[in-house]
């Protein structure tokens, strides 16, 4: 058990690097199974989720080669398993993209109901509506699910809801279908074209990613690639936000700056001085911060990943400012924590009234999820006093070294383990 300690009040200065993006990465590492040889990937992020990934592909009988500090080599050829099991798929959510990519590749998968950050009701019926569209047929049983297709044939697949996850196993599964697949109502987030533009590199045909009607022509063979994944949106929002939360003057480097689009505009109601460059931002505050509504929808939106981060930065703000929650049933779940730090939030439903008081308190909290977790970061680092931030373990599912990034733009940040007390007991007692 692992905890953050930071001690509030320093000025974040200087310039941090981002990593690859977490949720393009979790799709690209199972489509490379999709490649009938090895492929090179780079830009990869050391965080929890990756690792998994990682280890299901290991145990899968793929051959996993780290050639260097974010680059690994691949080979899919040898993979003769094709069930990802509880123990595994339990601890992240996008394990469900292990169904799309054997489906894809070999007719059939089996793989167990996926975890990841509680934030609500995470149904996967539009998952499984993409795979009936293009044949196969599933069953749910004992927390397993078990998908199998005599031959996956293209189809029209309209989804109910903007969903990223079911438009990326749709791709996956459609990849390598007879025929054309048109996805229709498709959510548009750069993972999407990341990870359509990964297997076009492969020799897959699709077209559209980007935009909410995907056409997929159908191909026999996908070959090796090297790739190089996106940076990740949502680090880089973080880092722009302890930025401006700590009053500082920090150069985010390897980023998309369109893809930050929605979160750039905001920040500048906010009161946060901008500089955009071709792969890099400067992000600056030299006067004071102002209240701003802020609703979360699907891309081009501004991403509900940022949603709590944006909250924590509001809680610093003159004015009261409205957080509109549009994706996630419980995307509150932080604000309990926020309040022990000394901010003014009401939460109604999906609506958080957030009264601006300026400035916070360290106290001792507990992630409850990732981007949570990033948001008491942010706290932590504005408040006076120290703040110890407890599971941390949801944090280091999607940020690559956090803590030693934010030391090097000055933060007094450190992970400091803590004994568990649960383990330690249960030792004792089996010890007796
Ligand atoms: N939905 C359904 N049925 C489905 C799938 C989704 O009703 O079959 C609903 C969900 O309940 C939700 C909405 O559609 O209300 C959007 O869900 P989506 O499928 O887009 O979410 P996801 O694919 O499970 C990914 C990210 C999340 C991010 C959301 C929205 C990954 C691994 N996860 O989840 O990331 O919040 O898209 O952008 O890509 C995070 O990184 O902190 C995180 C939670």
């Amino acid at each position: 058990m692992d905890k953050f300690v930071i001690k509030g009040g320093r000025r974040l200065t200087g310039s941090v690097v981002i990593s690859g993006a977490k949720n393009a990465a979790v799709a690209i590492l199972p489509a490379v199974i999709l490649s009938d040889e090895p492929c090179i990937i780079e830009n990869v992020p050391d965080i929890s989720d990756v690792n998994i990934s990682l280890r299901i592909l290991r145990e899968m009988g793929a051959v996993v080669e780290n050639l260097g500090k974010d680059v690994y080599k691949i080979d899919p050829t040898g993979i003769d398993k094709v069930c990802v099991p509880y123990e595994t798929a339990r601890k992240m959510r996008a394990s469900y993209y292990f169904l799309g990519a054997l489906l894809g590749k070999f007719n059939k998968a089996r793989v167990s109901m996926p975890g990841g950050c509680p934030l609500g009701d995470r149904p996967i019926d539009q998952h499984l509506k993409a795979f009936s569209a293009l044949g196969a047929e599933y069953t749910l049983s004992q927390g397993m699910i078990d998908l199998k297709a005599d031959q996956l044939r293209g189809n029209q697949i309209f989804f109910d809801v903007v969903t990223v996850g079911a438009t990326m196993n749709a791709m996956l599964a459609a990849v390598k279908a007879e025929g054309l697949t048109v996805i229709e109502n498709a959510a548009k987030e750069p993972h999407i074209v990341d990870l359509a533009n990964f297997l076009n590199s492969m020799g897959a045909n699709i077209m559209g990613a980007g935009t909410d009607v995907i056409k997929i022509r159908g191909v026999q063979h996908l070959h090796g690639t090297s790739y190089s994944v996106i940076p990740d949106q949502i680090e880089a929002g973080t880092f722009m936000i302890a930025a401006a939360a700590t009053g500082g003057d920090v150069m985010i480097e390897n980023i998309t700056p369109k893809h930050l689009e929605s979160i750039t505009k905001k920040l500048e109601k906010i009161g946060v001085n901008i500089e955009q460059y071709d792969d890099s931002m400067r992000v600056w505050v030299d006067g004071p911060l102002v209240k701003a509504n802020v609703k979360t929808t699907p891309h081009p939106g501004f991403p509900t990943d940022m949603q709590p981060q944006i909250a924590a930065l509001l809680t610093l703000a003159e004015g009261t400012s409205i957080v509109t929650e549009g994706v996630w049933e419980q995307r509150f779940r932080y604000v309990d924590e926020l309040r022990r730090m000394g901010a003014d939030i009401t939460v109604n439903g999906k609506v958080a009234l957030i009264e601006g008081t300026g400035s916070l308190m360290g106290a001792p909290v507990k992630a409850c999820d990732l981007r949570a977790g990033a948001a008491l970061i942010i706290a932590g680092l504005a408040a006076n006093g120290i703040t110890e931030i407890e599971d941390i373990y949801h944090i280091e599912r999607g940020y690559d070294c956090m803590e030693g990034k934010l030391r090097g733009l000055g933060a007094d940040i450190e992970k400091i383990s803590v004994p568990d007390k649960m383990a330690e007991s249960k030792n004792a007692r089996a010890a007796v």
